[in-house]
């Protein structure tokens, strides 16, 4: 198998091995996944935490469950929540009961969007925005942490399995809207287990480990609750378009949110860093370097479905034939043609929203 979908075949290397080594995370192996998706394949999903017992369930056929949680504050989402919902997605099309919240509450009392403000979010965006990514909302549950009783009263009885010391490693401050906030997303992560104890899966960016880590800390000292420990899945990040780890929106110009203007985006996409060399003679000559290239790598981890069809420009690249200018206008095809299809499946997604499976709550 080339280097491309190796899952160290990246200038990020070192940065990853130590993430797995210093969080104490299992590497991810697709080979021991059915049909693993375009991500999986490709090592962009590259470490785990807990899995095996997910995994056993699903090949099994036994009830396991995956979960996310939509934060309904700006109108907008990023690569990262992309690939969390092809993760959603390839575990519902294996078998999973799958769950997708509104942290409202959450969203009031950390970021200041209040619940009616929440709500409406959530509704005209970011639920629309999940389902253009992924999930099949005729099969995901959805709900609304303030509407949830369940969730709050998990949230209470993880309360007191927690010292502030513990919060503190996981947050940075422990202020009283971060701690609530915490506790409420461990509710969020136990509740589809309430009913019937079963495994379950919290595909996320690797970033996101710790919050998985204290949740299952929690439930390990819940004596009285039979809980299995919530797994996680992780991917790597999107890369800043300058290079650097991680896209963020300090750095608007090195950002793409989703969806964007996508005459916006071409702009930031031809002044990308690419592994290009100084003059075209030279990279004529020596090949391109794919491997430490934002815009192979965006390639990689999102625009390019083909395995076959990235292996040619990966190696069209190393052999010189494809130069930067002509690979960026090509992206820039790609990322536009992805831009519009992601807006036209919101709009319709938006239509459809009153079909939705929300639980509700008396
Ligand atoms: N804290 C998450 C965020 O800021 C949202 C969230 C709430 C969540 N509950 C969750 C994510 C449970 C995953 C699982 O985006």
């Amino acid at each position: 198998m080339a280097k491309i979908i190796d899952p160290y075949g990246s200038e990020l290397v070192e940065d990853y091995v130590k993430i797995i080594k210093d969080f104490g995370l299992g590497t991810f192996n697709p080979k021991e996944y059915p049909e693993p998706n375009r991500i999986m394949r490709r090592g962009v999903v590259f470490a785990e935490r807990g899995m095996q017992i997910v995994l056993k369930a699903m090949k099994e056929k036994k009830p396991f469950y995956v979960l996310s949680g939509i934060m309904p504050t700006a109108k907008k989402v990023h690569f990262g929540t992309k690939m969390v919902l092809e993760n959603i997605a390839y575990f519902q099309k294996h078998g999973a009961k799958t769950f997708c919240l509104v942290a409202d509450l959450e969203a009031a009392a950390a970021r200041g969007v209040s619940l009616e403000e929440a709500k409406k979010n959530a509704m005209e965006f970011q639920i629309p925005a999940y389902i253009a990514l992924g999930i099949d909302p005729k099969k995901t549950i959805f709900y609304f942490q303030s509407e949830n009783k369940d969730v709050i009263k998990l949230a209470y009885e993880a309360s007191n399995k927690i010292t502030l010391n513990e919060f503190r490693a996981v947050y940075g401050q422990a202020d009283p809207a971060r701690i609530l906030s915490a506790l409420t997303q461990i509710g969020d992560i136990l509740y589809p287990q309430v009913k019937e104890p079963m495994p379950g899966v919290v595909p996320a960016g690797v970033d996101q480990d710790p919050h998985i880590r204290l949740t299952r800390d929690t439930v390990r000292r819940m004596k009285e609750k039979k809980f299995f420990l919530p797994a996680g899945l992780y991917h790597k990040f999107t890369p800043s378009l300058d290079g650097n780890l991680k896209m963020s929106k300090s750095k608007p110009e090195s950002c793409i949110d989703l969806p964007e203007d996508p005459k916006k985006v071409t702009k930031k996409i031809m002044r990308a860093k690419t592994g290009g060399r100084n003059t075209v003679e030279e990279q004529k000559k020596l090949g391109g370097e794919p491997e430490s290239c934002i815009i192979f790598e965006l390639y990689k981890q999102h625009l390019i479905e083909d395995d076959k069809e990235l292996q040619k420009v990966h190696d069209d690249c190393k052999a010189g034939k494809l130069l930067c200018g002509e690979d960026k206008q090509n992206c820039c095809k790609l990322m536009e043609k992805f831009m519009s299809q992601l807006e036209k499946d919101i709009g319709k997604a938006r239509k459809n929203i009153n079909k939705l499976n929300f639980i509700t709550f008396k």
